[in-house]
């Protein structure tokens, strides 16, 4: 798979299939929404919803190609405003805007609007389709790919959602573009974790590559194309098996159990994806020292995070007690058993127990001191 990544011809337009809808992955894709949705999602009235930030940037050039049938709705960004408050605003607005069943919305956004809008789109009418237009790196290679919708609430985050599967994904790498250095590294987070868990090629060339593109020097909209599609790939594969033989998506959650754990014992200043790296860096050691893993994963990964500018251990102002109590409170408030999606190698997660499994709190507080 490294060969195809290395091999693959710069420009051209890349098609995933996931779950039955189609991902288009190709540089210029933005000026290709109308049609996309014309063929995958075709409805009497589009509404493309949007933020502060990203709205002015791409909101035109998508409304363009609907020759006047497209309504452009914009809400503050900010995970802050992925809410239901949000939410009723919209719906609202589509009531009074005299939108139909025989509407599509148009997500175009980061996964915060992926998933607000894609909420609204899976209520509005007892639901309506969706085309997911993402313009961060997290969500071209995570959250819009999965058919997850949610919006928070006061108790925590995604408690009120709805699975909804895109008509289509439609992925413009050159909108990363304009996106800041830090959002480039959070999605790179996720890369690299879909290289540990399924694809060991990957995660060499990922490591490879993706310094490059953090700060925007040698950003180009091609060179991240293949990697992209790549994540979808995995991801997509991922989903799809899932709904067959359930569990396997828990590999997805590598990272994410000490990587929720110290997003939540940091009141949430730490991003999630700065989380999920020390986060992957403190799973890898515990599979490492329970002989489940091959010695040296967690250096790879060290190593891999170090090059991007993540970081690999916990802050030093939160204490290992602290995170490890914070495994054991998942999001929907039940104390319990924190499970771990532990890997083998860089390239292939542990099946056992259906793909999770408990570890000693001893050995988390070991690893994480
Ligand atoms: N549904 C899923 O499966 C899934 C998976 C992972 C994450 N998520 C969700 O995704 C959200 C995080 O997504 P995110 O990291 O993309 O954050 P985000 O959507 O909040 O975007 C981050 C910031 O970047 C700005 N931005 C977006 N695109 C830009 C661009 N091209 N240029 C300049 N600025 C741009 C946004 O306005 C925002 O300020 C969380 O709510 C999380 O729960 C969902
Ligand atoms: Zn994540």
């Amino acid at each position: 798979m490294g060969d195809d990544l290395a091999v693959a011809p710069a420009g051209v337009s890349r098609e995933v299939s996931v779950g039955g809808y189609r991902v288009r992955i190709a540089p210029g894709a933005l000026d290709t929404v109308a049609e996309v949705a014309r063929e995958s999602a075709p409805a009497h009235r589009y509404a493309v919803i949007s933020d502060e930030t990203v709205a002015p940037l791409y909101g035109p050039r998508i409304a363009a190609g609907f020759a006047g049938r497209a309504a452009l709705l914009t809400v503050p960004a900010g995970e802050a405003h992925k809410s239901r408050e949000t939410w009723a605003m919209l719906t609202d607005a589509l009531i009074d805007g005299g939108f139909g069943r025989d509407s599509t919305i148009i997500a175009l956004g980061g996964g915060m609007i992926g998933d607000l809008a894609g909420f609204v789109a899976a209520t509005y009418m007892r639901g309506v389709a969706v085309i997911q237009v993402p313009t961060t790196l997290l969500a071209m290679v995570d959250a819009s790919i999965g058919g997850k919708t949610a919006v928070d609430t006061p108790r925590g985050k995604n408690l009120v959602g709805a699975f909804h599967p895109p008509a289509a994904v439609v992925i413009d790498p050159g909108a990363l573009a304009t996106l800041p250095p830090d959002q480039m590294r959070h999605g790179s987070a996720e890369i690299l974790k879909h290289g540990v868990i399924a694809d060991e090629d990957y995660f060499e060339e990922a490591a490879r590559s993706l310094p490059a593109f953090i700060d925007g020097a040698e950003r180009s909209a091609d060179g991240l194309s293949p990697l992209i599609a790549r994540s979808v790939e995995i991801k997509g594969a991922v989903v799809d098996a899932d709904e067959r033989e359930s569990g396997v998506r828990k590999t997805l959650n590598f990272g994410h159990t000490v990587g929720h754990a110290l997003e939540a014992a940091a009141g949430y200043r730490m991003a999630h994806g700065a989380a999920v790296a020390a986060g992957m860096w403190a799973e890898a050691r515990i599979a490492e020292r329970l002989g489940i893993a091959d010695d040296g994963t967690a250096d790879r990964i060290e190593r891999a995070l170090r090059a991007v500018g993540l970081p690999w251990r916990r802050p030093e102002w939160l204490d290992p007690f602290t995170i490890l109590e914070a495994t054991r409170t998942d999001k929907k408030g039940r104390r319990g058993v924190a499970e771990y999606s532990l890997p083998l190698r860089i390239g292939a997660m542990c099946p056992m127990h259906g793909w999770g499994m408990t570890v000693e709190d001893s050995l988390v507080l070991e690893v994480l001191a």
